[in-house]
């Protein structure tokens, strides 16, 4: 399947192609975020959702990431939550614009997530540490139990070390979303609330950036 996207090109054409989508300011904040996430990521997320039939975008925001995956696995059918009415909006605009088919966009608080069951992927793209520790593990427990058996779910998250990449990441997030109760914990801490909310952790590893956000991705699934 990486043959889908043999390399790095078609990942940047096509998340290029979706921020185009959006207009205005949200159009700026679609390019910049775009290059906010390293495309390791998004090649391990392409590569495990490859075989999903019906992946939950958890805090997808505006969609930018939901959008990219959503075309290129177009098999696959996408459901996109986030708090944000605003965003939701704007992600589905976005989806209409692109012509894109295969995803959905709802509106909804992940502090009281009822996932329906029957999804075997799940992306979870810097959320949970918007969410305080005992909400996000409660969040992960609630999905392990609503996804199908072998699911996998895809958690990038932030690290809380080097402590200096932790505290500019930190600050960068207060600025945009002030009023969050933040949770952040390591890479080895985020693993084994992972495991104590039921997924196996197939592989975790930290993702090398040009910028200074300790990012990590983790990958596992329900057995
Ligand atoms: C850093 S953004 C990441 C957005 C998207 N995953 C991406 O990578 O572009 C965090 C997102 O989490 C959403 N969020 C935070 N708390 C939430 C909650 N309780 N329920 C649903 N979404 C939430 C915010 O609205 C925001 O869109």
């Amino acid at each position: 399947m990486m043959k889908v996207m043999s390399g790095e090109r078609t990942l940047r054409e096509i998340l290029g192609r979706t921020a185009s989508a959006y207009e205005g300011k949200l159009g700026v904040y679609a390019r910049i975020r775009r290059r906010l996430v390293p495309d390791l990521f998004f090649a391990d997320a392409v590569e495990v959702f490859s075989t999903s039939r019906s992946v939950v975008d958890l805090g997808c925001g505006i969609g930018l990431f939901t959008l990219a995956l959503a075309q290129l696995l177009p098999d696959t059918r996408f459901l996109g939550i986030d708090l944000s009415a605003r965003r939701v909006q704007t992600a589905a605009l976005a989806a209409g614009r692109l012509g894109v088919g295969n995803v959905t966009f709802l509106q909804s608080d992940l502090r009281s997530l009822d996932v329906g069951p029957g999804f075997d992927g799940a992306l979870i793209l810097d959320v949970l540490h918007h969410l305080p520790v005992r909400a996000s593990g409660q969040l992960l427990a609630v999905l392990n139990q609503g996804m199908v058996h072998g699911a996998v779910v895809v958690v990038k998250e932030i690290d809380t070390r080097p402590r200096w990449k932790w505290a500019f990441t930190y600050a960068l997030d207060l600025a945009m979303a002030p009023r969050d109760d933040y949770g952040y914990l390591s890479l080895e801490r985020r693993k084994a609330q992972m495991e104590d909310a039921g997924f196996k952790v197939r592989f975790a590893r930290s993702l090398r950036s040009r910028l200074p956000y300790p990012h990590f991705v983790v990958i596992a699934e329900r057995p």
